[in-house]
């Protein structure tokens, strides 16, 4: 596992430098997006870079990790609907290109299944975007996922809900209760994972991340089996470190080429 501690906009042109690089090399490359706050500066490079240095994204399939079950099709907080305005508008991702799972499916459970296979069938994804929720979550593996999940239902906890009210209008209530997620076995057979957390909030989940012992409770240390996981943290998400002198060496000392 790779940590940058690095200022947030520099991070966030480390992460688009990675998603380049990957579909520049492939053109028919396969991206894993995440919502929420954390991806959004790098979504707004990989949009520039579009815009001014051609970066196309014409032959590139993607896949979101979760989406909230049961909010009305035109719900802007959908997020099938988030990913549209953040990146997906942005760019010029080919019709139909870019997958969700479908959280107001007649049958939940026939469209996770539904959606591993559309992830298999794209040959897997080749660089998953994450964030991590202030409980260790990674896409909505919230404490307690299978550390051998599969995409389904799973219950936001009351922390998430609490996190995320503020997309919400503040009201905790508006937030929905069930999502369907990527599972973290599913995350795993990514071959390059790169999360991003800024802001003291992530610090103690960040520190598990790292350096916790690997378990359920803190689900995203399964990341710490992956031979390709990078994480890109800012000062105060990296306050918690308790290797962070050596890891803030490690990368003063990295050559350039070497890339994430
Ligand atoms: C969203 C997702 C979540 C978020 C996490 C952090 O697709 O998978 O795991 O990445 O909740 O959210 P932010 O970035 O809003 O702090």
């Amino acid at each position: 596992m790779e940590v940058v501690i690095a200022p947030a906009e520099r991070l966030a042109v480390l992460a688009a430098d990675a998603v380049e690089k990957v579909v520049r090399s492939r053109p028919e490359a396969v991206l894993g997006l995440a919502t929420g706050s954390s991806p959004l500066r790098v979504y707004d490079e990989l949009a520039r870079r579009h815009r001014e240095d051609g970066l196309s994204f014409a032959g590139v399939k993607a896949f979101m990790l979760d989406e909230y079950v049961g909010l009305p099709a035109e719900h802007p907080e959908r997020y099938r609907n988030v990913i549209e305005t953040e990146i997906a508008s942005r760019v010029d991702f080919a019709e139909g290109a870019v997958q969700g799972p479908d959280g107001n499916a007649a049958d939940l459970v026939a469209a996770c299944a539904a959606y591993e296979e559309s992830i298999a069938a794209a040959g897997g994804v080749d660089l998953q975007i994450l964030g991590i929720g202030t409980d260790g979550h990674i896409a909505f593996n919230e404490p307690g996922s299978s550390l051998a999940s599969r995409t389904r239902i799973k219950t936001l906890t009351a922390q998430t809900r609490e996190d995320n009210a503020r997309f919400f209008g503040d009201d905790v209530d508006q937030v929905p209760r069930h999502c369907l997620t990527q599972g973290l076995a599913t995350i795993m057979s990514a071959r390059h994972l790169v999360l991003l957390a800024t802001g003291k909030g992530k610090a103690e989940a960040v520190h598990q991340l790292v350096e916790g012992p690997i378990s359920a409770l803190w689900p995203a240390t399964i990341m710490q089996m992956h031979p390709h996981a990078t994480v890109l943290v800012d000062d105060a998400a990296a306050s918690r470190l308790q290797l962070g002198d050596y890891y803030r060496q490690t990368y003063a000392s990295k050559p350039d080429w070497q890339g994430l």
